[in-house]
């Protein structure tokens, strides 16, 4: 270009075409320039609004991250709360399935309370339960004075201070009538010993019956549902021990009145004195060797006291002849067996003696009375009172005979085995009347030495 200005301007011709040319490629170029600035420009904005909208972008990308770790946030938020309430869930079923079993300990053993009625132990049965309940080590269970003890358990590891002072929790419990709850072990008297304290009064319709005291529970305190839990039981017991009581007193009324009715038999007849409560020994020894046990053994006692109750009712002509028997006389004192059982069978409460009262006069051969029942057709007890009162009948002086030796006795029921007896009765009545350390009560059943001898006269 400078060359061709150069050249142009040294001819002389061609200076303006020079500079036309000149001025024309400036223009042009000024053009060029002034397009390219445009462009520039226009690529400048173009570039502000990319940018603008790239920041917008990233502004937007930004408020996604804020949303997106806002919802991770409550996300875990969410699932630690359903974490929460699937422990709490867990948790209430474990303590539904808690309460369930608590409730169906609570039912059997209150269960088990009222079939113990007459179990010596039913406070040890209930304090066991109670402790087994709420895990305490130590147990008391006192009279409403907080003083009788009716049962304890786990005071062996306890110093005697410390006993003292459970005691003494007892009695002003009682004194009271208020529930002691105590679960810091700093209000406790000092020493190693007590960690925790309860102590319930319980009243059966209305009165104070006792107190029930747990101590030493080491899986936490004492909580207010156990304490109802443990009044319940002590209300339940105190209620079975009252029932106790009743059932006691009935079946002493029951024995008095089998007491009366033995005395009205000795009275009628001198040489049955002492004879029916010798014979209810002996028969119940024998019965307990023979696996029986509870009511049978009762059934057997009582049926054996009264076995000639029926006595009562033949004439004393007969009854108290001195001498043989006709066999018309015979045949009526025959009947004191049946009246026996008429006489019991009035009385509710003994009429269950009357099979055996009735069958005592069988023969294990079937040639007895009244009915010539056989062997095992006879009710056990009546085969045991049979052999026993047949013993003491022929070693007691009689008004028309003489008691016979106590050797010859045991021979004549060897004798007899099979027949009049149950050989397998036989051989433990032996063992019982052989027993040198037997009952003083009994001893008048082999203590006789006379001569003669007739079985077939004993009614
Ligand atoms: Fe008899």
């Amino acid at each position: 270009m400078q060359d061709e200005l150069r050249d142009s301007l040294q001819s002389s011709d061609g200076l303006p075409s020079l500079l036309a040319t000149a001025l024309e490629q400036a223009t042009q170029t000024q053009r060029g320039l002034h397009s390219a600035a445009a462009s520039i420009s226009s690529l400048h904005s173009e570039v502000e609004e990319q940018r603008s909208q790239l920041d917008a972008a990233r502004a937007q990308i930004e408020s996604l991250e804020d949303k997106s770790a806002h919802l991770q946030s409550e996300n875990e938020e969410l699932k630690a709360d359903l974490e929460q309430s699937r422990n709490e869930a867990a948790d209430l079923r474990a303590a539904l399935q808690r309460e369930q079993e608590h409730n169906r300990f609570l039912e059997e053993h209150i269960r088990q309370l009222h079939f113990d009625l007459l179990a010596e132990d039913l406070p040890s049965l209930a304090l066991k339960m109670a402790m087994r309940l709420t895990g305490a080590e130590v147990g008391l269970f006192t009279e409403a004075d907080g003083d009788g003890v009716l049962a304890k358990a786990g005071f062996e590891d306890l110093q005697n201070f410390l006993e003292e002072a459970v005691y003494d929790y007892s009695r002003r419990t009682a004194q009271s009538e208020e529930p002691t709850v105590e679960n810091d072990p700093k209000k406790l008297p000092d020493g190693a010993g007590l960690v925790n304290l309860a102590a319930l009064p319980f009243a059966v319709k209305g009165e104070m019956r006792g107190v029930l005291l747990l101590a030493n529970k080491r899986n936490g305190p004492f909580t207010e549902a156990e304490c109802q839990i443990l009044l319940a039981i002590g209300q339940h017991a105190g209620l079975a021990m009252q029932n106790a009581k009743l059932h006691r007193q009935l079946i002493e009324a029951y024995v008095s009145t089998v007491a009366v009715l033995a005395d009205a038999i000795e009275a009628k007849d001198a040489y049955t004195r002492g004879h029916c409560e010798g014979v209810s020994r002996v028969s119940v020894e024998v019965a307990r060797r023979l696996g029986m046990e509870n009511e049978a053994l009762d059934t057997v006692r009582y049926a054996a006291l009264l076995h000639d109750v029926g006595k009562i009712g033949i004439p004393d002509g007969i009854l108290l002849k001195p001498g043989r028997l006709m066999s018309e006389e015979f045949s009526i004192i025959q009947k004191h067996s049946a009246i026996g059982r008429d006489l019991v069978a009035r009385v509710p409460a003994l009429s269950h003696l009357g099979e055996v009262i009735l069958h005592h006069h069988e023969w294990f051969d079937g040639s007895g009375y009244p009915d010539g029942l056989a062997g095992e057709g006879i009710p056990i007890g009546s085969r045991i009172i049979g052999i026993v009162d047949a013993f003491d009948a022929m070693t007691t002086p009689r008004p028309y005979r003489e008691p016979i030796a106590t050797i010859e006795a045991f021979e004549e029921m060897r004798r007899c085995a099979g027949t009049q007896f149950d050989p397998r009765i036989v051989e433990v009545v032996t063992q019982v009347l052989m027993q040198p350390e037997a009952d003083p009560a009994t001893d008048h059943l082999k203590s006789q030495t006379v001569e003669s001898t007739n079985i077939e006269t004993m009614v």
